[in-house]
């Protein structure tokens, strides 16, 4: 294996915590840099088990510092970036555009100007790995999914600063030469998730005795994919895709958000040893989010037939395995739900 020194972006987060681990513990060989700013979204507790290795060192800073970013590529003579670092929730960008198109967009252009800049002289042998999402496609009606000749159609500002960003990245291949890869994921699930999100909110809710909101009828559906099956995506995509290639990962896996809420409190009647019924008895229909996308469902049959890539576990299995996981990491819960937390579910479901 070629000695690589890799930056990856937004590492302390749900997804990124998972990816640095894996190439952390994968690829001895490796460095591994993780920058990170340290919002809400992330803490270095996701990354315990990895703190004292040898191949592993995280930098605090913004992405949005592009001096910064422009010393840090100057110092550490990266030979490939995975960037991972954003705004990531739907509702916070509903409340807050412009801290999405800071991070999401501006970011992404500090990234790619430092690796235009310091990789001059070998632009096509380095490679910049931008993680992307399934909302750029903006969402499907009954029938059909996404493939990667799908049209971008984003409808949230979350989804509009991720096009945006894409678009950029391809720009810099198609301008400048430089080996790019994106990847469009469906929504992740697993540990290491903030509880703003349905699933880990879901659980911290059922778990507190607290109201589980679920947005209008709950009948827009997600196709859910085990965050570990992301990263395990992420690292066959990195290493073995062509320049300027595109992929699609997801699981193949549609739920209607009032089923995912269904099977969860299912789950934890069990776990939590209740009586059967007890925890739905929890659930609230709240008001919808504006421009609430439909649907999502992604077709990875691309990744599935050229490079060999399967998701792994079955959702019910998954979701069993991320409840145990919440259920006995309860210090890590009370860490990320104290301080700013209250402030967001106050303002998101409390005083709407
Ligand atoms: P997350 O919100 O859990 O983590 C984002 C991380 O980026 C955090 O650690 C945060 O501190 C860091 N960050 C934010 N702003 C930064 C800045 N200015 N400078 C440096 N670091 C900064 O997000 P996630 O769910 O892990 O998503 C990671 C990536 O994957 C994102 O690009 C997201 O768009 C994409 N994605 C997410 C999903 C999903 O279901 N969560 C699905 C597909 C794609
Ligand atoms: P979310 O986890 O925010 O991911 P995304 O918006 O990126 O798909 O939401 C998943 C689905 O669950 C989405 O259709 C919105 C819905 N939802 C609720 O019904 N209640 C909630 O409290 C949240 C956060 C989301």
């Amino acid at each position: 294996m070629t000695k690589k020194k890799i930056l990856i972006t937004g590492g302390a987060g749900f997804i990124g915590s998972h990816v640095v681990r894996l190439f952390v513990n994968k690829y001895p060989d490796y460095s591994v840099v993780n920058l990170d700013k340290l919002t809400y979204a992330g803490n270095l507790l996701n990354l315990k088990d990895v703190e004292g290795k040898s191949n592993y060192t995280f930098v605090k800073g913004d992405i949005t510092d592009a001096a910064f970013i422009t010393e840090l590529f100057s110092e550490h003579k990266f030979d490939a970036v995975i960037h991972l670092a954003a705004e990531s929730h739907v509702d916070r960008s509903i409340s807050n555009p412009l801290e999405f198109v800071m991070t999401n967009v501006i970011g992404t252009v500090n990234l790619l100007n430092a690796a235009k800049s310091e990789w001059k002289d070998s632009l096509s042998t380095r490679r910049f790995y931008h993680v992307s999402t399934d909302e750029v496609y903006g969402a499907l009606g009954d029938t059909g999914m996404f493939t990667e000749e799908t049209k971008y159609d984003p409808h949230s500002p979350y989804s509009a600063s991720k096009a945006s960003s894409d678009h950029f990245v391809r720009a810099y291949h198609d301008t400048y030469g430089l080996d790019i890869v994106i990847s469009n994921c469906s929504n992740n699930y697993g540990s290491h998730h903030f509880p703003e999100k349905l699933i880990p909110l879901a659980i911290h809710n059922i778990k507190s005795n607290k109201p589980v909101p679920v947005y209008g009828k709950g009948e827009n559906i997600r196709d859910w994919l085990f965050v570990e099956d992301h990263a395990k995506a992420i690292d066959i995509v990195f290493h073995n895709s062509k320049s300027g290639d595109t992929y699609n990962i997801g699981g193949h896996n549609e739920w209607k958000n009032i089923d995912v809420i269904n099977l969860l409190c299912k789950i934890m009647d069990k776990k939590l040893g209740r009586k059967e019924g007890e925890s739905a008895k929890l659930i609230t229909f709240v008001k919808d989010r504006a421009g609430h996308d439909l649907r999502y469902a992604i077709d990875s049959s691309k990744l599935q037939n050229n490079l060999g890539w399967t998701p792994s576990l079955q959702f019910e299995e998954g979701l069993e395995r991320t409840v145990d996981w919440y259920l006995s990491n309860e210090d890590w819960l009370q860490n990320v739900t104290s301080g700013d937390y209250k402030k967001y579910y106050e303002e998101q479901y409390v005083k709407r």
